[in-house]
């Protein structure tokens, strides 16, 4: 098969691409493999159940047929962005019309769009770049330039809390918006660490972007008002000068594809002028499912309630299995401010994260290895292969049976060593 650079491109691997495959694989067979890598949300069955009946709602009013059998308009389906406007505007002071909303395939699909609108090469012969302010920073970031070269990250500063917790922050000394950068993007909650960055981190990075006029795109795949998979207090930013990138998927529906992208007119008519073309509409399922908990603004409450409470319990218990069977070996956990992740840092450990991903796997337990976290910064550092990803969305008894594996592991390697 002859390719064109656009093909060879974004065929020839990625970190992306396995890690979806992986995850795809092991959920539709019938493996042992104890799956605490990927980032499929967990089965919440209380929103399982609101899903089920919207879905037997739709199906007695007899509107399955336009739900299943209409495209919308490339921007989505407008009576749902009212509503997404008007919910949005109850709680914040965003001041929204439906003319700042659109929606995509998944906030995936919207991040490729809008990091391509940024940055690349420009008309006058120039080329920006995405800065990511804090490494680590999400996997699915890495390949989605149509370029080569396409992120700058630096080094974050790293505050130790206590004996085996820490916590990373931007380090302002060192990051600047260069001529280069095109924007700013972070997540918030951060994939992979839990990362949240602080009201006062956001309110530099405002600061900066709006200086250097160029926009501040937030990831808030976990973040508020929903799913608020957040253990901390953040408050929820928007201005014309943001771009904020919101999901259903981890409020519990991966499968229906649906991101929310929040921006100024501009943005939102670039990003359905791509929809366009490159699907004619993004899929109304997902609006659909939700339309209603979004008009009576429930969302927000069932993701605080419901989302938020199920993740943090999952979180503690985690948190504090692995802390016991670690024991008193040099390790430090990311403080778990949200998301579905722990983020273990192991300074000095005898072999690479990528080296412990593999043993791991050969003992039935999926991980992933912390050097697929730093995209754009290139610099040499021993942090980069110090470090791996857990995911604690599994079912407990899982999550538990993966952790024992894990701590052994990483004690018989220092044991040898
Ligand atoms: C930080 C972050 N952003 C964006 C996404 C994309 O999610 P989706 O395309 O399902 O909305 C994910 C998925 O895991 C993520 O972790």
């Amino acid at each position: 098969m002859k390719l064109s650079k656009y093909g060879e491109h974004y065929t020839k691997g990625s970190g992306i691409l396995d890690l979806m495959d992986d995850l795809g694989k092991a959920l539709s067979t019938d493996t042992n493999m104890l799956m605490l890598g990927g980032g499929n949300p967990s089965h919440i069955p209380e929103i399982e159940q609101i899903m089920q009946e919207e879905m037997q709602r739709i199906i007695d009013n007899g509107e399955f047929g336009k739900v299943i059998g209409n495209y919308d308009t490339p921007q989505g389906n407008v009576p749902f962005l009212k509503s997404l406007a008007k919910m949005f505007n109850n709680f914040f002071d965003w001041n929204l019309t439906e003319k700042n909303i659109a929606l995509t395939n998944g906030s995936q699909n919207a991040f490729f769009y809008i990091f391509n609108f940024f940055a690349g090469e420009f008309k006058n012969g120039s080329k920006k770049k995405i800065l990511l302010p804090l490494a680590p920073e999400y996997i699915g970031y890495s390949d989605i330039g149509i370029t080569d070269d396409f992120f700058v990250s630096y080094k974050p500063e790293i505050e130790k809390i206590d004996n085996h917790t820490f916590k990373y922050k931007i380090d302002f000394n060192n990051c600047k918006i260069t001529d280069d950068i095109g924007a700013v993007c972070i997540s918030r909650p951060t994939n992979p660490t839990g990362n949240v960055l602080t009201d006062d981190e956001i309110s530099e990075l405002r600061k900066m972007t709006t200086k250097a006029n160029i926009p501040l795109i937030i990831d808030s795949a976990y973040g508020t008002p929903f799913p608020n998979i957040i253990y901390t207090d953040a408050t929820p930013v928007w201005d014309d000068n943001i771009i904020l990138s919101m999901s259903l998927s981890k409020f519990g529906l991966p499968a229906v594809r649906t991101g929310i992208v929040i921006a100024n007119e501009e943005v939102i008519n670039a990003v359905s002028a791509v929809n366009a073309i490159a699907s004619l509409s993004p899929g109304g399922i997902g609006a659909s499912l939700v339309k209603r908990i979004v008009q009576n603004g429930s969302i927000i409450d069932l993701s605080k309630n419901i989302v938020q409470k199920y993740y943090y319990a999952k979180c503690l218990k985690a948190f504090n299995s692995l802390t016991k069977k670690l024991g008193n070996i040099d390790f430090y956990l990311h403080k778990p401010e949200g998301a579905l992740f722990l983020w273990l840092w192991l300074p000095n450990f005898p072999i690479t994260s990528d080296e412990l991903y593999e043993q791991l796997k050969k003992r039935g337990v999926l991980v992933i290895s912390g050097s697929n976290f730093f995209p754009g910064l290139n610099e040499d550092w021993k942090h980069k292969n110090e470090c791996i990803r857990i995911t604690y969305a599994q079912n407990d008894d899982i999550v538990e049976k993966g952790l024992t594996i894990i701590a052994d592991e990483i004690k018989s390697i220092w044991r040898c060593s």
